[in-house]
């Protein structure tokens, strides 16, 4: 494993991705008006995103989604590797970043960029998250799921408090516009919801190009696009031996694994963290 960690705004982040120069370059990033940036804490939905927007962008037409990888149609703004890639192109950028708002928000406040904020439930994401640390080896080993949940909870895993991340964008919707969306929402009504985001995004699409972007976002059809999949990047870095990234695509997967004392565990910190918070996930049960 590549245990190398980076320490950022109180948080600890995969130093094979993150660098200290990255994660400033992308706090004080110049964010353009045609921007639109994806925002998510890992595993909600992040790269289903990234395809409903190339595709919306492109009115439905295939032809990206299926010959360039998501991290160059949609790179992260805080990984190393794509600061070069942002600042050349010309063209609207599809812009990802898992970063917590406060990093964030003084640059996104001095632009009109657009700004998506994917959700999911906690518990699917605790799931996901803990079966991604078994492939990513840029993660460290997750140790049991007990383990793991406990340190989920604590927020000490890597990209720091789920809580804290939903609480802190959630905070700024009014003020930054936000378009807020769950994982949730999307699998109930994926033709409504693509419908709604284009709408937002000024390209609204005809129900032909709806239909086609559904069709081509299912899971099924997705886990099978090298584009998306991941599987383009090579065992050292994700050991596609251990699991997959397109692993289940599912909601309510937390049922098969969570024990229901880690269920009550989950709810008494739930509760504490949120309590100053309006949100409401009514899947989280
Ligand atoms: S990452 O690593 O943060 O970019 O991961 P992210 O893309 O946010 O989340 C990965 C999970 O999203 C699921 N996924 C999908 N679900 C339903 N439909 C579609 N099309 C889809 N594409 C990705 C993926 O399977 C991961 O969830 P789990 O629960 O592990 O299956």
């Amino acid at each position: 494993r590549m245990e190398v960690t980076e320490t950022f705004a109180g948080m600890s982040l995969p130093g094979y991705l993150h660098t200290q120069e990255s994660l400033r370059f992308a706090s004080s990033f110049q964010f353009r008006d045609t921007d639109v940036v994806i925002a998510t804490y890992p595993k909600s939905g992040t790269t289903w995103m990234q395809e409903i927007l190339t595709l919306i962008r492109s009115k439905g037409d295939l032809e990206p989604a299926k010959t360039i990888p998501n991290w160059a149609r949609a790179p992260w703004l805080e990984h190393t590797y794509f600061k070069d890639m942002l600042q050349e192109t010309g063209e609207p950028r599809l812009i990802t970043t898992h970063l917590p708002c406060q990093v964030l928000a003084p640059a996104l406040r001095k632009s009109k960029a657009k700004v998506i904020y994917m959700a999911r439930n906690p518990k699917d994401i605790a799931v996901s998250f803990y079966h991604f640390h078994k492939m990513a080896k840029f993660l460290p080993d997750p140790g049991s799921f007990e383990d793991f949940l406990i340190r989920f909870l604590d927020g000490t895993v890597q990209y720091g408090s789920w809580f804290d991340h939903i609480k802190g964008w959630l905070s700024l919707q009014a003020e930054l516009g936000l378009f807020y969306i769950t994982y949730e929402d999307m699998q109930k009504e994926l033709g409504r919801s693509v419908e709604q985001l284009a709408g937002w995004l000024g390209c609204p699409l005809q129900p032909e190009a709806i239909r086609a972007i559904q069709q081509h976002c299912s899971f099924s059809s997705m886990r099978e696009n090298e584009m998306v999949n991941y599987t383009l990047i090579p065992c050292e870095i994700m050991d596609h031996r251990q699991g997959q990234f397109m692993r289940k695509g599912t909601v309510g997967d937390w049922r098969d694994h969570f024990t229901p004392r880690q269920n009550m565990l989950f709810h008494k910190i739930y509760q504490e963290e949120m309590q100053d918070s309006s949100l409401c996930f009514r899947w989280l049960m």
